[in-house]
């Protein structure tokens, strides 16, 4: 765990107005916990009113267009996340991956488009069920990485990556912490490797079907930074939780 562990919720396509009480509570209780960075990625929909309604936490977009503006109907671009109260911007969610075509060349675009915009990033990489199991997790989420990892001057400052193995997303499965480890361990010798001392101190956190029973766990598996929370992020009771488990490694 780093000094500043990062507790992203994503709330994917989940969330009316009448969730801006959940994010209220989580922020009035983040404040409690200066230690940790606390985040949440919620619809486009929610985002100007979620960051004017909960200053105590950073608030992000899960997906911005490549370009700034223009004839792109549906989309939303770095700058307008940013006009919206974004802080950062989630890229390469495998979601994105899988249901919209996004491949690595598109996702670094997307990522270097939130970078000159302002915007941190959070890099999402992860192998499938299948390609684990044939022993290739390593190779897989390694060419994820060159293919999809910024290299701009200074993206590495505003830089996390999500570790989200894609059979442990929403399914209750997760990895061993071994296999966590040794992933985050591959990650950073591609970060330090691809941005040099830079890439040493871009927080690496582990995401996929994260909540409250296995969250100490998981946060104090070595080389976890942090985590990337999706159906537990949806209730502030189970987010918290979260969060709280992160802090209470920090404080031990
Ligand atoms: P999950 O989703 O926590 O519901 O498994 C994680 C993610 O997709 O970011």
């Amino acid at each position: 765990m780093t000094a500043r562990p990062y507790i992203v919720g994503n709330w994917k396509m989940n969330g009316t107005r009448a969730m801006l009480a959940e994010a209220r509570a989580i922020g009035r209780a983040a404040a409690r916990f200066p230690g940790i960075d606390v985040g949440l990625a919620p619809p486009f929909t929610l985002l100007h009113a979620m960051a004017d309604e909960v200053p105590e936490i950073v608030v992000g977009g899960q997906d911005c267009h490549a370009s700034a503006g223009g004839a792109f109907t549906g989309d939303v671009s770095a700058p307008m996340l940013v006009d919206a109260g974004a802080r950062f911007c989630i890229v390469g969610h495998s979601e994105r991956r899988e249901f919209h075509g996004e491949d690595d060349a598109m996702v670094r675009r997307k990522a270097e488009a939130a970078l000159a915009a302002g915007l941190g990033v959070i890099l999402c990489v992860g192998e499938t069920g299948a390609e684990r199991d044939a022993g290739a997790a390593e190779a897989r989420v390694a060419a994820q990485l060159d293919g999809s990892l910024p290299r701009s001057e200074g993206a590495a400052a505003r830089l996390a990556i999500a570790y989200e193995p894609i059979w442990a997303i929403g399914t209750g499965r997760v990895p061993s912490g071994a296999e966590i480890t040794a992933m985050h361990r591959a990650i950073r010798a591609r970060l330090v490797a691809l941005h040099g001392e830079g890439g040493a101190a871009i927080r690496i956190l582990y995401g996929g079907s994260v909540n409250p029973a296995n969250a100490s766990e998981l946060l104090a598996t070595d080389e976890v930074d942090g985590a990337l929370v999706g159906g537990a992020s949806l209730s502030a009771d189970s987010f918290l939780a979260i969060v709280g488990a992160a802090n209470g490694l920090i404080a031990a």
